[in-house]
């Protein structure tokens, strides 16, 4: 037995805060065995019950997709939202019910994988599996060496809430005020407010990879790939 609420089992499938999860339960139609409820502490064996979302098996385990969309800024990182527009807006409907593995910023743009296998996203996104996401910055002013071993020791306290960055890599960029950043967390603003904790200030954010998947250069900004499982279940 594995039984779970409702509103946590959305969070985890789509990686949605709980009330996030609680407004999703609101405005979609979703079937427990059949019967449809609205109930976000209503509770059901995940391994076995059938779940759907609008009429949609959303676990189809049989059929993983991995998808890397190149972000554009001005789309949220949600399957959606009142207010903005969202990156499932760049994707053909079917994966509407997919998850975003992690979440960009809506200023951010660049590699962000899509998917509909839960199990990977929790694995990848954890914090205890630490995978390198690595950002191209422009930024207000040049990095400096001291910068460079900021990072590279770890311990940038950036938010008195959270607790210091791990060590991670800074590089300079092409231009004089660019820069390559690599860390192996996920938090929330986390670029911006380590370069902010430095002096600074991020005014362009770019994923360029995630562990060892890579932007693809020719992939327009809004278009997508789908990748080989093989190149994402090592990550
Ligand atoms: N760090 C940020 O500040 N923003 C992102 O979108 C991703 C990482």
């Amino acid at each position: 037995m594995s039984n779970i609420r409702l509103d946590k089992y959305i969070c985890e499938q789509f990686n949605t805060t709980r009330k996030e999860a609680k407004e999703f339960i609101k405005r979609n139609k979703i079937e427990i065995n059949g019967v449809f409820t609205k109930d976000p502490d209503f509770k059901f064996d995940k391994e076995i019950d059938s779940v759907m979302i609008n009429g949609e098996d959303i676990v189809a385990k049989e059929e993983r997709t991995y998808i890397l969309l190149n972000k554009p800024s001005g789309y949220i990182c949600a399957n959606y939202d009142a207010k903005n527009r969202t990156v499932f807006e760049l994707l053909p409907g079917e994966y509407k019910n997919f998850q975003c593995v992690g979440r960009l910023d809506i200023d951010t743009e660049g590699l962000l994988l899509i998917t509909n296998d839960g199990d990977f996203n929790h694995r990848v996104t954890s914090p205890r599996h630490h995978v390198d996401k690595t950002y191209y910055a422009k930024l207000i002013k040049p990095i400096s060496g001291e910068d460079i071993d900021s990072v590279a020791k770890g311990g940038i306290l950036y938010s008195k809430d959270e607790k210091p960055s791990l060590p991670g890599i800074l590089k300079p960029g092409e231009d004089e005020c660019s820069a390559y950043i690599t860390i192996h967390e996920g938090k929330f603003h986390q670029v911006k407010k380590m370069f902010y904790a430095l002096g600074n200030e991020v005014t362009y954010l770019k994923r360029v990879s995630f562990g060892s998947i890579t932007l693809p250069d020719d992939l327009k900004a809004g278009s997508y790939v789908l990748l080989p499982e093989n190149e994402v279940l090592n990550l």
